[in-house]
């Protein structure tokens, strides 16, 4: 704890030395990019200088997601450079080290805090959008996925290939799968497959040297620190191998709403009880909120369950009947489906904008070891990125 508050004090100290810094000149950020590009891969089209034009704008707003931040920081930022080769990312990392600014790397989505795209110092947005290839190979159930590429993207590449093959990540399909894969990555298929960086092989990073790195050349600790610690700490992946994981060809849906009145309090206790125990199959969430009563004028709590089954309603229906029949679950409730369209069914779900936070736990100082390690001079950081450890 106290290594952890002075982590903090520390990242906010150095964040309030470098607010003072000025804007350097995009121009010489801009030539030295063209000088490390070939022009096999030409970057032009790539770079979007931050001036207020509405080519700039579309380009800063396509991922902003938050609309508090709907004004770019015109005085800090220089430029977007949404990467179409790997080769500008390389440049970017360079040049924006040697240009003195930050780096913020977006790969789309669901970034509420505009980390990915938001500094109080000098910065460059490196967009991983147009880096968005998935490949699928059904005989050895893996898939290269490139860090622009969102969940949604991924499931329907997954699902064209195969019936009875899915990834275990978020219910949110816009997003992108670079940052929710480095930062650990849950969802529906937690119980039976735990977090979806226990199922990433390989991964191609861009390291702050700007060099393109792979399992075997970045080595196991800097490969450990980017599944769960944050890619934004480390330096730019570019994409993920993963494995893929086995379902049914059917699943099963429901949700259910018990009011206080209709007795949700008892349900929701028994659930507390029975849900751990229930086979790795079954998914089972209770979602409490305030919602209008019967009589007007009246509020009162609504405790929405809803789960996902490997499995058919029929099997379903008997577990529920033996594990929770307080729920009173009815077979019309329970809905058959693919994977696939199991994602449909809860991406239009509210409780899928609910985002859990993740703490590093135990983890804090073998990740600052990581970092210092590969990223000593800390040039891919931000607000709550892992500090080397020598800076302690
Ligand atoms: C951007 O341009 C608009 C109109 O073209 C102007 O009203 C606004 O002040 C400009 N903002 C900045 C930060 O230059
Ligand atoms: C359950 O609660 C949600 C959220 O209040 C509401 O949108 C939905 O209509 C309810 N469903 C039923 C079956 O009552
Ligand atoms: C809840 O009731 C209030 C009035 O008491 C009404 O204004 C509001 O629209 C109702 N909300 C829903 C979701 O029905
Ligand atoms: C999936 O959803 C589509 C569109 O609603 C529907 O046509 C199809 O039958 C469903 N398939 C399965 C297996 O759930």
């Amino acid at each position: 704890m106290k290594d952890a508050l002075s982590v903090l004090c520390l990242v906010l100290l150095v964040s309030v030395l470098e607010a003072a810094e000025t804007k350097p000149n995009p121009a010489n950020f801009i030539e030295c990019l063209r000088y490390r590009t070939s022009p096999e891969y030409p970057i032009t089209d790539a770079i979007f200088i931050a001036d207020n034009t509405t080519t700039f704008l579309s380009s800063y707003l396509s991922y902003t997601k938050n609309k508090r931040f709907l004004s770019p920081n015109y005085e800090k930022l220089l430029a977007i450079v949404a990467a179409k080769h790997v080769s500008h990312i390389e440049a970017t990392v360079i040049c924006a080290k040697s240009n003195g600014v930050q780096l913020r790397t977006r790969s789309g989505g669901h970034d509420l805090e505009g980390l990915s795209y938001r500094s109080s110092v000098p910065f460059v947005i490196l967009d991983m959008h147009n880096l968005r290839s998935i490949t699928v190979d059904v005989s050895s159930k893996k898939a290269w996925v490139q860090s622009g590429a969102t969940l949604g993207e991924l499931y329907v590449k997954i699902s064209e290939a195969s019936q009875t093959l899915a990834f275990p990540a978020g219910v949110c399909p816009t997003v992108g799968a670079g940052g929710h894969i480095s930062g650990g990555g849950y969802g529906n298929l937690l119980r039976k497959y735990g977090l979806t960086v226990d199922h990433v092989g390989d991964a191609q990073l861009v390291d702050v040297n700007g060099k393109l790195l792979n399992r075997a050349t970045m080595g196991e600790d800097l490969f450990w620190a980017i599944r769960g610690g944050g890619g934004g700490s480390f330096g730019v992946i570019l994409s993920w191998k993963i494995n893929l994981v086995e379902v049914p060809k059917i699943m099963t849906v429901f949700r259910v709403n018990k009011t206080l009145e209709q007795g949700g309090t008892d349900v929701l206790y028994k659930w507390q009880l029975v849900s751990t125990k229930f086979p790795d199959d079954l998914f089972m969430r209770a979602w409490p909120q305030a919602v209008n009563g019967t009589k007007r004028g009246e509020r009162t709590i609504a405790v929405v369950f809803y789960a996902q089954f490997l499995g058919t309603a029929d099997k379903l229906m008997s577990i529920m009947k033996q594990s929770l029949p307080e729920l009173g679950l009815k077979r019309k409730d329970c809905h058959q489906m693919s994977w696939f369209n199991t994602t449909l069914f809860w991406a239009d779900f509210p409780a899928a904008k609910i985002y859990g936070t993740k703490y590093f736990l135990g983890n804090l100082q073998r990740l600052m070891q990581v970092k210092a390690k590969y990223d000593p001079e800390n040039f891919f950081k931000n607000e709550q990125s892992i500090p080397p450890v020598h800076v302690m």
